[in-house]
């Protein structure tokens, strides 16, 4: 691969980049309409039985025919398919090669549930806050919205994301091995603003969060880490939060990982150590080559993944835009470097705005696939000047033992006939 100039134009009337409808020789509908001329009613509707629900009621020419009326609460083209990935009971991930931007609709945000998402009248929810404190509070869902409110974009990132890849690439596409990772701008509450309100003791240096599921989901959370930039949220993308993200009020910790954003919030307790939950003991800790573990690992380091290209697609040669998302749990992005050699050489690629500490932040690179088999990889480098490690490096470190904080570089491997799987090198 070699890099192209950022305009493709010239190359794209060559060649069509990529499989459009207007590329094909004949759309299915043209084809289903011969069909239909040359076999006749009965084996056409045998044909057309398969014909999609959405295409049927699509109007030949929509400007010969009323639109359809406004509605209370929009829906998306029944065309887009794009869904989570639903893992068994306890979660979902997000379709990453299918989003552009940064912003993750809540529609297709991952789940990470210890319990399934339970159902909460906002009217009779309640945060209790207590423990060592000198004014204990239990604060109704509007009590909380009458504080100074904040916005923020940031990302949650799972700390089992990739935790299926350390010993072998299994998943097969960005959503598998990268999907438990989304952004959102969250909208609350200062944790500040409400430990303000309580009045922190001075020795309250620990803070337990409890969420209301069947889990009752809890972990404890370093006060003076915390201060700053804890959220307790109860808007996602300029709407309620929806259920599965923690109707109606969650704690987002912004660069920490996901567990640490208890959904469902319905307590925080102040003492002077951690609680030491069943999330801190049994859960929640990487145990290392040495067989020691470690605990309370909350920050989420850099990472990065290519989301065009990805696991399951196609390329054609000539021009490919490579896009992807790197973050960092530790602030901005700095730098998102590109190899289209396997981690050989690296380029940088550029930067979208915008560039937000604890955010996902999309990255472009244009480049020309010249045909041969290759591997495209992209590595992060955040602003504490910390580089996502290659695979082998990140192992030697942390051997292969905890499920947790997988930050590798991915590895994308493009066969001569353009498809795209994931590999390790
Ligand atoms: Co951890």
């Amino acid at each position: 691969m070699h890099p192209a100039p950022e305009n493709p134009i010239s190359e794209t009337r060559e060649e069509p980049l990529a499989d459009t409808p207007a590329s094909r020789p004949l759309s299915r509908r043209a084809l289903l309409c011969q069909a239909v001329t040359t076999l006749g009613l009965t084996a056409a509707q045998a044909i057309l039985s398969p014909l999609r629900a959405e295409e049927s009621s699509v109007p030949t020419d929509p400007t010969r025919v009323p639109g359809t009326p406004p509605t209370l609460y929009g829906q998306r083209s029944p065309f887009e398919k794009s869904e989570r990935v639903v893992k068994s009971w306890w979660g979902s991930l997000t379709p990453l090669q299918d989003l552009d931007g940064v912003v993750t609709p809540a529609s297709l945000h991952f789940e990470r549930h210890h319990n399934g998402v339970p159902s909460i009248d906002p009217s009779h929810h309640k945060l209790l806050v207590h423990g060592l404190v000198d004014r204990p509070l239990i604060l109704s869902m509007d009590d909380l919205k009458r504080f100074p409110s904040v916005s923020r974009l940031v990302f949650i990132e799972c700390s089992g994301n990739s935790g299926s890849e350390w010993r072998a690439p299994t998943g097969q596409t960005a959503q598998q091995t990268h999907g438990l990772t989304s952004t959102s701008e969250w909208t609350g509450v200062r944790l500040a603003t409400v430990l303000k309100e309580v009045g922190l003791k001075p020795e309250a240096t620990w803070m337990l969060a409890e969420g209301s599921d069947a889990a009752v989901m809890t972990r404890s959370l370093p006060v003076a880490d915390i201060m700053e930039e804890g959220l307790l949220c109860y808007a996602q993308n300029g709407e309620a939060l929806r259920p599965e993200q923690g109707y109606p009020l969650r704690l987002v910790i912004p660069g920490w990982e996901g567990n640490t954003c208890i959904k469902w919030l319905r307590r925080l307790k102040l003492g002077t150590a951690p609680f030491m939950t069943r999330e801190e003991t049994s859960r929640y800790t990487d145990l290392m080559p040495d067989g020691s573990a470690r605990q309370f690992t909350m920050v989420m380091e850099a990472k990065s993944v290519i989301t065009t290209p990805s696991g399951g697609q196609k390329v054609r040669p000539g021009f490919i835009e490579v896009r992807g998302l790197a973050w960092s749990g530790r602030g901005s992005v700095m730098k998102a470097e590109v190899s289209t050699d396997g981690g050989r050489s690296w380029e940088e690629a550029q930067l979208q705005e915008p560039v937000l500490p604890k955010c996902h932040t999309r990255f472009r690179f244009s480049c020309r696939w010249d045909g041969e088999e290759t591997i495209l990889q992209s590595r992060c480098i955040d602003e504490t000047g910390y580089v996502q490690p290659a695979r082998t490096a990140l192992i030697a470190v942390r051997g292969m033992n905890s499920d947790y904080h997988n930050n590798a570089i991915q590895s994308w491997k493009i066969s001569r006939e353009g498809h795209v799987t994931n590999v390790q090198v």
